[in-house]
């Protein structure tokens, strides 16, 4: 074959990108581990920092992630619609993956669209609580995974209650394809700040807490159940609400957090 025929450079470019793509599989492949193990130490970062564990912003290493939440973190898998503990008799706890699960039809069931404040579609049957536990081994706070769309995607979060089940000690948002400058201003420290001390029940146990559009009067009556909004980004801002109202409510953690309130957690056999 000559060198400069046509055939010759057809198999040139054809064995190019065969090597191409063999590295760029092998590459995807091997490095998945580490992306697993990167987004399982975000998670758990996550979670510290919305239970005020870590600072953010500042330099934590792998080794004190690890270290913190095994030691303040208890890690419990609800049946939501029970709102009892499962073990893993039930379903393998370890190696759960809620995300994937949620997506999985016979792990799932699907929401009537009037009841789909998140505007998620479907929901797992089961969802991780991480229980934070303080001196002497009472769960000082719990953190509780949410999610639901913005204007542009699915947020996903941390919302964490004090152990009254209903005093926000912090949110965290560490997934979302929102617009930088308005819609991811939810990753905001200084818009997070505005959370810590809501309540989200109230005295009749209605879910109140809510983001408004603007500003918070510091006058109203309600202030304590209102976080003011993100400028620019009313749209992600309801959304935050309404992912809140959906998971706080009847249709995911409130059977738990309703029995949490009354005795602590039971256990699903
Ligand atoms: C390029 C572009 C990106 C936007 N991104 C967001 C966003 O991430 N979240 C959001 O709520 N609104 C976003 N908006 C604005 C919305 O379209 C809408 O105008 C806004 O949510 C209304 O909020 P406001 O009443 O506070 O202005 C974006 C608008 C443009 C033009």
């Amino acid at each position: 074959m000559k060198r400069d025929s046509t055939a010759q450079t057809l198999l040139v470019a054809t064995l190019l990108c065969v090597v191409c793509s063999v590295i760029v599989a092998s590459a995807a492949v091997g490095l998945r581990h580490f992306q697993l193990e990167n987004k399982q130490l975000d998670q758990k970062k996550n979670v510290l920092i919305a239970a005020g564990l870590i600072e953010e912003g500042v330099a934590v290493s792998q080794q004190e992630i690890d270290r913190l939440f095994s030691e303040k973190i208890h890690r419990v898998l609800i049946n939501l619609k029970t709102g009892k503990v499962v073990d893993s008799s039930v379903v393998d706890v370890e190696n759960y993956d809620q995300r994937e699960a949620a997506s999985d039809p016979a792990r799932s069931q699907s929401i009537e669209p009037v009841a789909d404040l998140a505007r998620i579609k479907r929901r797992e049957k089961y969802a991780f609580v991480y229980e934070v536990v303080g001196a002497g081994g009472s769960v000082d706070q719990l953190v509780l995974p949410i999610y639901g769309k913005g204007l542009w995607s699915t947020l996903y979060g941390f919302l964490a209650l004090a152990s009254d089940g209903n005093t926000v000690r912090g949110i965290t948002f560490y997934e979302h394809g929102e617009t930088a400058g308005l819609g991811a201003e939810v990753e905001n420290p200084k818009w997070r700040a505005i959370w810590p001390g809501k309540q989200v029940f109230d005295e009749s146990g209605d879910i109140r807490l809510e983001v408004l559009k603007g500003h918070v009067p510091p006058t109203s009556p309600d202030v304590k159940y209102k976080v003011d909004g993100i400028s620019g980004a009313t749209i992600t801002s309801k959304g935050v609400s309404q992912l809140i109202r959906y998971w706080l409510g009847p249709d995911a953690f409130g059977p738990f957090l309703e029995q949490f309130h009354q005795q602590g957690q039971g256990t699903d056999a």
